[in-house]
């Protein structure tokens, strides 16, 4: 007769980190349509980012703003980060949904994907909510970001699908972080940035896991290929973060904005220093090939 311990199949580290991670989650995760505050109108008198983050600040143009037009340029800028976060969150649900289609439901893993696609389904209406009591009007990616990603969705896999879900999480970590912390930030921004910041901490470990995992025996294209397919899609997010349309939306002269924002040295240190730790990662992954770097270099990433 065999013994019940017989029947228990030790659990690989890969299924240890998804119980790990589905315990935290039943310990710590959030509602926002119950935390957020919905409710008070908004307060102008409030930036929607750290101003240090605005694509602006650091430039002439800057200098030249009334404190009220900084104001609405944040709030307005806020927003567009916060749609382009819709729009990819929206990329990796499909591809973490194509992941673990007709999957074992038991493994833990599995139960995880589900949880962390819920999170992000939850995110979106966040920040979707959040856009509008911003004031802010859809702001949508530029219509060939919005094509590539629809590629994207429907055919990365593996370690290409992870790595540029680890990617698009952690530039927004980063942010998110500081922002969180800011007492000149409107409230109910800081409110959502702290929600998204501890769930998706959540996501980038088992984004990390993944990508190490699927890269685990692949050969030498495959890798090159994956690598620069991450780099493209990193680039392609950090570059439709913020809409240009943002700069009309505050008052200002559109041309001359986005102008100065494409020469601020200031906005491209502050995006090189809050991706120091991702290159490092992704640089012991393997995926830090030449042609990559290259890309991050013009995403100025890196
Ligand atoms: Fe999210
Ligand atoms: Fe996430």
């Amino acid at each position: 007769m065999t013994r019940p311990e017989a029947h228990v199949v030790a659990e690989t580290d890969r299924q240890v980190t998804a119980r790990r991670l589905l315990d935290s989650s039943a310990q710590l995760s959030y509602d926002p349509a119950h935390e957020v505050d919905w409710d008070t109108p908004l307060d102008s008198a409030f930036h929607g980012m750290s101003p240090e983050w605005s694509t602006l600040f650091g430039t002439a143009y800057w200098d030249d703003m009334t404190p009220e037009q900084q104001r609405e340029l944040t709030r307005q800028e806020a927003a567009s980060v916060a749609c382009t976060g819709i729009w990819f969150e929206m990329i990796l649900q499909q591809m973490m949904l194509r992941d673990f289609y007709a999957k074992d439901p038991t493994d833990p893993a599995f139960q995880w994907a589900l949880t962390e696609i819920a999170d992000e389904c939850r995110h979106s209406i966040m920040f979707a909510r959040g856009a509008a009591k911003l004031g802010a009007p859809a702001y949508r990616p530029r219509r060939v970001a919005v094509e590539l990603g629809r590629v994207f969705k429907a055919v990365a896999s593996g370690e290409a699908a992870y790595a540029a879900i680890l990617v698009a999480e952690e530039v927004l970590d980063v942010m998110q972080r500081d922002w969180m912390r800011d007492e000149r930030v409107v409230p109910f921004v800081r409110t959502i940035n702290n929600i998204h910041v501890v769930e998706e901490s959540r996501h980038m470990k088992f984004a990390r896991e993944e990508t190490k995992a699927r890269l685990r025996g692949a050969g030498l294209v495959r890798r090159q290929v994956n690598a620069l397919a991450v780099a493209i899609a990193a680039y392609v997010i950090v570059t439709n973060m913020v809409n240009r349309q943002v700069y009309a939306n505050a008052g200002l002269d559109v041309s001359r904005a986005v102008r100065e924002a494409g020469a601020n040295e200031h906005h491209k240190a502050m995006l090189r220093s809050s991706c120091a730790g991702l290159m490092e990662f992704l640089d012991s992954a393997g995926l830090l090939t030449r042609p990559a770097r290259l890309v991050y270099q013009r995403a100025n990433l890196i």
